[in-house]
């Protein structure tokens, strides 16, 4: 008699292996996405059925008692539909802070509760992965996702992403750290060739995710769409196994991102390279790898390597242990825990005359669109379906803050009319940007209005928004601001000054905008960023000061576009539609392949080292108290460097304060940028007077640079500065150690084949 099929436990694994026909496995390394987008009209990301919105899942195996698992976006909240058919209950999710929001805390700790808020959503509306957080490093002021992604520095961005993982997966979910890796740019992002050296790829591109993968050990891993050095990263066995298995540990699967059959990439390939899911998946896919076993193209052994690392990964999920998900978050609960993040998230500028915060603060005249239709998140699979967004009305009115009547009056008659019209409008093919909330045009507001707002109101806030999505990378314009825009602020500052009455500029962007030109017009800058559906209350905590502003750059902020090294090999006309056909061609510098000429001279390592002028510096964020450093020690502990330093408040509120620590190599073999942020770590709230010791461990591996002639971490010996100051420009205290050469030996992955015209210092 026939034995009975093994029912999958996490003890039965191998049996359950062994059990499996062919079919059966290659069903497993592809996603249930049968019905396809292409030509079915669905838009991409929304192929799972159990529950409705959600990205995809994985296939079922009922005879071996393999669940489907179900997969959904993404790095701001849940991504799931909030109204379905048949039943008059919602789903919507709650709109988290932006990536650069949550890093602009430079705050792991926060980012971690905010994780476990949104492992609880996901695990209670049937969601076993988390398609986030995006790692991708802020190459360029352009980037259409920089939104979603946490910084242009590896150390915050690796110890941010590992907060998160590590908070979501608290919960019993798994994650998606994504893409994997260099998706620099969304121009032509399913095929552009990221060119980059095997140094700047180590020190900069891949080092976030290595450290997140050694602190937080994520469930799953997203391949990115791109090609590294002329090699597709789903199909790359030097980044998908020897660098992120075989040196860095990690023990969970790698899904693709979510494209189809490749007609220039062998699924082969993928199976080989260690993509164990192939997403969001089609039958197609599942015939290749069948097909492919039986004439010899693929080594079964592949098979059985990712069909058991997919069967470790599936014991694991909540769908396996027959979790019974109440589609009822602690949506009331995690609204505190995003008003929370965002103020702390959120980065003031300019204060000129301690303007901020403005105390018996009664009315205010809102100028701007995005006053009143604030932006709480981007556009694309990383948007929220959220169930409200506080708008800068709301937000100042729940702190007994009134609007001015007739200004209020004209805009919020507008929005609804720019909104039908943009609804009417609506390109179908763009399906990204019809994900979210799109930016609305601005209007004119007359200086006789404003005039006689400046009568009726306290102060002008004027709101500045911009919006950005996956798939398609920003234009210049949008970094610089409009005509428009210069008028409604000169107008509004020339008015409201004559009377005596501040004006407050809040910016409501994914990214970092043009601000030199127009920052000496205004009292106060604060950037809000997409703040999440609590963005208007955040924004009032601040302004009146129930939040003392203890947020950071995380990327340095140019003065123009021009300035940045990678400008040069950056899409400049991102017409996603319009470049298509020269797509086919494959040939097109900045858009088909791109260069990255800048090497490790990324951000602020490039303008900190060849003394740019900057807008504002990486780490750069005011307070409204004073701090001061004091004592920085740095000692050698094992293989360990220990500093410590205190930080005091020196002012008369109550706030508080990052330590940003640097290090300056000494001269050796190989160049290095003039300063490295190697620890950071923010104090508790302190009170005037009070004051705190700081202690950061930093791992002697941690300080090396990469050696790409001997395929080797080094730290070449002598005497390193350590400085600790609150941004990049402004140190407050240094000291010196000196080490030992140190050196570690890796495999020569990744080569360049192209030739690069490198940039020096
Ligand atoms: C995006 C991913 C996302 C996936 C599923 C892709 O187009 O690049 O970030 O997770 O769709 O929606």
């Amino acid at each position: 008699m026939a034995q009975p099929a093994p029912q999958l436990n996490a003890g039965n694994i191998d049996d359950v292996l062994k059990a499996m026909t062919l079919e059966e496995k290659a069903q497993l390394l592809v996603g249930d996405g049968n019905d396809g987008f292409i030509g079915s009209g669905a838009m991409l990301g929304h192929q799972a059925k159990l529950v409705a919105g959600a990205a995809g899942q994985t296939v079922a195996i009922k005879r071996l008692g393999i669940p489907a698992t179900v997969v959904s976006d993404g790095p701001a909240g849940i991504h799931i539909d909030p109204i379905r058919k048949g039943t008059s209950q919602t789903f919507y999710a709650t709109g988290f802070p932006i990536g650069t929001c949550l890093a602009s805390t430079w705050n792991p700790q926060l980012v971690y509760q905010v994780g476990r808020a949104m492992g609880e959503e996901g695990l209670e509306y049937g969601v076993d992965v988390i398609l986030g957080p995006g790692m991708n490093i802020q190459r360029n002021p352009l980037g259409g996702r920089n939104f979603e992604y946490y910084s242009e520095d590896p150390l915050l961005n690796g110890t941010i992403g590992a907060a998160m993982v590590n908070g979501i997966q608290s919960m019993g979910i798994g994650t998606s750290p994504k893409h994997f890796a260099v998706n620099s740019q969304e121009t032509d992002r399913t095929r552009v060739d990221e060119r980059v050296s095997q140094r700047a790829l180590r020190e900069i591109y891949l080092r976030g995710f290595e450290k997140m993968v050694r602190e937080a050990q994520p469930w799953t891993v997203m391949s990115s769409y791109n090609k590294i050095n002329g090699v597709y990263s789903q199909g790359n066995h030097d980044l998908l196994t020897t660098v992120l298995r075989d040196e860095w540990g990690f023990k969970g699967i790698v899904m693709t991102d979510w494209i189809g059959e490749r007609d220039d990439l062998p699924v082969a390939d993928e199976v080989h390279a260690g993509n164990d899911l192939m997403m969001p998946g089609y039958p197609v896919q599942t015939k290749d790898i069948i097909d492919g076993v039986k004439s010899g193209k693929i080594d079964i052994k592949d098979v059985d390597r990712n069909v058991r690392k997919m069967l470790e990964y599936i014991v694991k999920t909540p769908s396996f242990r027959k979790y019974k998900f109440t589609n009822n978050p602690d949506l009331k609960g995690h609204a505190a825990v995003t008003r929370q993040t965002s103020a702390e998230g959120m980065v003031l500028l300019q204060n000129r005359g301690g303007v901020l915060p403005i105390r018996n603060l009664k009315t205010v005249a809102l100028f701007g669109v995005n006053s009143y239709d604030f932006l709480s998140g981007g556009l694309g699979s990383g948007c929220v379906n959220v169930p409200y967004v506080v708008d800068m009305v709301q937000g100042l009115k729940n702190i007994g803050v009134a609007t001015t009547p007739a200004l209020t009056d004209i805009y919020e008659k507008y929005v609804p009319y720019a909104k039908a019209k943009l609804a009417a409008d609506k390109n179908p093919e763009m399906w990204f940007l019809n994900q979210g909330q799109p930016k609305l045009d601005e209007i004119d507001i007359t200086d006789r209005l404003t005039r006689h707002e400046a009568q009726q109101a306290d102060a002008a806030i004027i709101t500045l928004g911009r919006q950005s999505g996956e798939g398609i990378d920003r234009e210049v314009s949008e970094f610089n601001i409009t005509e428009k825009e210069r008028e409604m602020i000169s107008h509004v500052s020339d008015i409201f000054h004559s009377q005596g009455k501040p004006v407050i500029v809040i910016l409501n962007s994914g990214w970092s905008m043009e601000t030199a030109s127009w920052r000496d017009r205004v009292d106060a800058i604060l950037v809000a960023w997409e703040p999440g559906e609590e963005g208007g209350n955040s924004v009032a905590d601040v302004l009146t000061g129930k939040v003392c502003p203890s947020g950071h750059l995380t990327a340095t902020w140019p003065v123009s576009i021009g300035d940045d090294p990678s400008t040069a090999n950056f899409p400049q006309q991102p017409d996603y539609y319009g470049l298509t056909d020269k797509f086919a061609r494959g040939a097109l510098k900045g858009v088909n392949y791109s260069n990255h000429d800048e090497d490790i001279f990324v951000g602020y390592r490039y303008y900190d080292t060849f003394h740019k002028t900057v807008a504002y510096p990486f780490g750069f964020g005011l307070s409204y108290t004073t701090f001061a450093f004091s004592g920085l020690k740095v000692k050698k502990q094992g293989n360990d460097v220990v500093v410590s330093v205190s930080v005091k408040n020196t002012g008369r509120t109550a706030g508080k304060q990052v330590a940003q620590v640097y290090v300056t190599a000494p001269k050796g073999n190989l160049e290095k940028p003039a300063k490295e942020l190697k620890a950071f770590a923010k104090t508790k709230e302190l009170r005037p007077g009070q004051s705190e010791t700081l202690t950061m461990t930093i791992p002697v591996r941690d300080l090396a640079s990469f050696d790409s002639a001997d395929s080797q971490w080094i730290v070449e010996p002598g005497t390193y500065a350590f400085l600790v100051g609150d941004n990049v420009e402004n140190i407050a205290e240094v000291t010196g150690l000196t080490l030992d050469k140190y050196t570690e030996k890796v495999n020569n992955a990744l080569p360049l084949k192209a030739s690069l015209n490198l940039l020096h210092r």
